[in-house]
C-alpha cells in the first residue's frame, strides 16, 4: 500500500494507549530490515532518516558538511526504496524526517517522499519555535503530511542537535504550541537525552508527560507526545563490541521499565537511533572476525579498515562510505557486500524486534486507518488546520 502520514499510526497509539517505536536508518538496508520485522510482528512502521542522515543518503560521505542538495538526493534515494518495500507489504509504513533543520530540509523531505516531518526549533525563542513550526505545519498539512515539533531542550548529541543540559518542556507552553503551531505531535524535554553516554540510573521526569497529556485534554487538544534520546543502550551489545576490538565507554540509556511505563501515560512515540548503531556496529565487527578473509576484500575491505581505525565510533555512517551505491540504492552486486548487508539487517532486527514487543505495537497494525495523503489534507483543510 502506499505509504501513510505518520498521524495515522499515531492516532491508532493514542486512542489504543501503546507506544510506537520511530527507527532511525541511514541506508537503504536499514529500512528494508526496520520494514520486515514489523510486517513479522503485525505491527505498523516509522521509519526515520535524520536531516543529516538524508545528506548521507544523497551521497554525502562527509555528511556532517551535507548541503541542501545532498539532503535533496537523499530523501528521493530513501523515499524510493521505502515507497517501493510498502507497495507489497500488508502493514501502514510512514517515513519521517527526524530533527528537520529549518523549512527548506523540511520542503525537501516531503518534496522527495517523506510523509512526516520533525522541525526542531527546541534551540529557538519560544516565539521563533512557534513561528517557523507554524510554516512548516502550513507548507506540509496541504500536503497531508504530518508535522512533529519539539519544545524544551534534551541534553546530548545527535548529528547537529547538541546541548550539554537539558531544559524540561513546561506543559502550558506546549499546550499553546500545539494551538498556535497546528502540528500533530510534540517532542518533550523530560529527562531523556540523545546518545550513548545517558548516565547511569537515568530518571525520566514522567509527571511532565502526565501534566502535558491532562492539560491537552482539558483544552481538547488532540496530538501524541513523543519521546526523544530514548535508546536503552543494550549492556550486552556494548559488551560484546568492546570484546570484539570497539572501545566504548560509559554507555548507559533508558530502562525499558521506565520506557514500558511512560508509553503508557500520553507517549506515543518513542524514538531510537543509538541502540541500532551499536547493534549493527557490533556486527560488523563479529562479521570481520569470523570471516577474516573479508578483512582484504577489494570491496568491503575498507570497511574493516575503518572499524579499526575508530574503535570509539559506533555510527555506521563512519564505516560505510566504501560502499555507498549499497547505502544509497540497496545494491548487492557481490557476496562480500551480501555478507555486510546482511550482518546491517540483522543488526536492525535484533533491536528493532525487542522493543516492537517491549513497547506493544505487535499485532496492532490493522488498528491503524489507512488513509491517503491527499484525504489527510482534506481533513486538515476542513478543520482548518
Ligand atoms: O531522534 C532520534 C532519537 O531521539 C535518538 O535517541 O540517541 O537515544 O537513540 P537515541
Ligand atoms: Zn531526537
Amino acid at each position: 500500500m502506499p505509504l501513510v502520514p505518520m498521524k495515522a499510526i499515531l492516532d491508532a497509539t493514542d486512542k489504543f494507549n501503546y507506544a510506537q517505536g520511530a527507527f532511525n536508518v541511514n541506508a537503504v538496508a536499514q529500512a528494508k530490515a526496520v520494514i520486515e520485522v514489523h510486517e513479522m510482528f503485525r505491527s505498523a512502521a516509522i521509519l526515520q532518516g535524520a536531516d543529516l542522515a538524508n545528506g548521507f543518503m544523497g551521497g554525502r560521505v562527509d555528511f556532517g558538511n551535507a548541503t541542501l542538495e545532498d539532503k535533496k538526493k537523499g530523501a528521493i534515494n530513501i523515499a524510493n526504496a521505502v515507497k517501493k518495500y510498502a507497495e507489497t507489504s500488508p502493514i501502514p509504513i510512514a517515513l519521517h524526517l527526524d530533527h528537520g533543520k529549518d523549512l527548506d530540509s523540511c520542503i525537501a523531505a516531503i518534496d522527495g517522499g517523506y510523509t512526516s516531518v520533525m522541525i526542531d526549533g527546541s534551540s529557538l525563542p519560544f516565539k521563533d519555535n512557534i513561528e517557523l513550526t507554524r510554516e512548516v505545519v502550513k507548507y506540509a498539512h496541504e500536503r497531508g503530511v504530518t508535522v512533529e515539533g519539539e519544545l524544551g531542550v534534551l541534553a546530548g548529541v545527535e548529528d547537529h542537535v547538541f546541548s550539554a543540559e537539558s531544559t524540561y518542556t513546561n506543559p502550558l507552553d506546549a499546550v499553546e504550541f500545539f494551538k498556535k503551531t497546528g502540528v500533530d505531535a510534540l517532542a518533550i524535554s523530560y529527562g531523556t537525552m540523545h546518545g550513548a553516554n545517558k548516565g547511569r540510573d537515568t530518571v525520566i521526569r514522567k509527571e511532565i508527560a502526565i501534566a502535558t497529556k491532562e492539560c491537552m485534554r482539558h483544552e481538547n487538544i488532540e496530538g501524541t507526545l513523543v519521546s526523544h534520546g530514548s535508546s536503552t543502550v543494550p549492556q550486552y551489545i556494548v559488551k560484546e563490541i568492546n570484546e570484539l576490538g570497539g572501545d566504548i565507554r560509559d554507555a548507559h540509556g533508558i530502562s525499558m521499565q521506565q520506557l514500558k511505563e511512560v508509553s503508557k501515560l500520553g507517549i506515543g512515540k518513542i524514538n531510537v537511533d543509538t541502540d541500532i548503531r551499536l547493534a549493527v556496529t557490533r556486527n560488523l565487527r563479529e562479521l570481520f572476525k569470523n570471516r577474516p578473509e573479508l578483512q582484504k576484500s577489494e570491496t568491503v575491505g575498507d570497511i574493516y579498515k575503518l572499524l579499526t581505525e575508530n574503535k570509539s565510533a559506533f555510527d555506521p555512517r563512519i564505516f560505510l562510505p566504501p560502499i555507498m551505491d549499497t547505502v544509497m540504492f540497496g545494491t548487492v552486486p557481490n557476496d562480500a557486500i551480501g555478507a555486510v548487508v546482511s550482518c546491517i539487517e540483522k543488526g536492525v532486527k535484533e533491536v528493532v524486534g525487542t522493543l516492537i514487543i517491549e513497547f506493544e505495537s505487535f499485532g496492532k497494525a490493522y488498528l491503524v486507518e489507512c488513509i491517503s495523503l491527499d484525504e489527510m489534507a482534506q481533513r486538515y483543510k476542513k478543520k482548518g488546520i
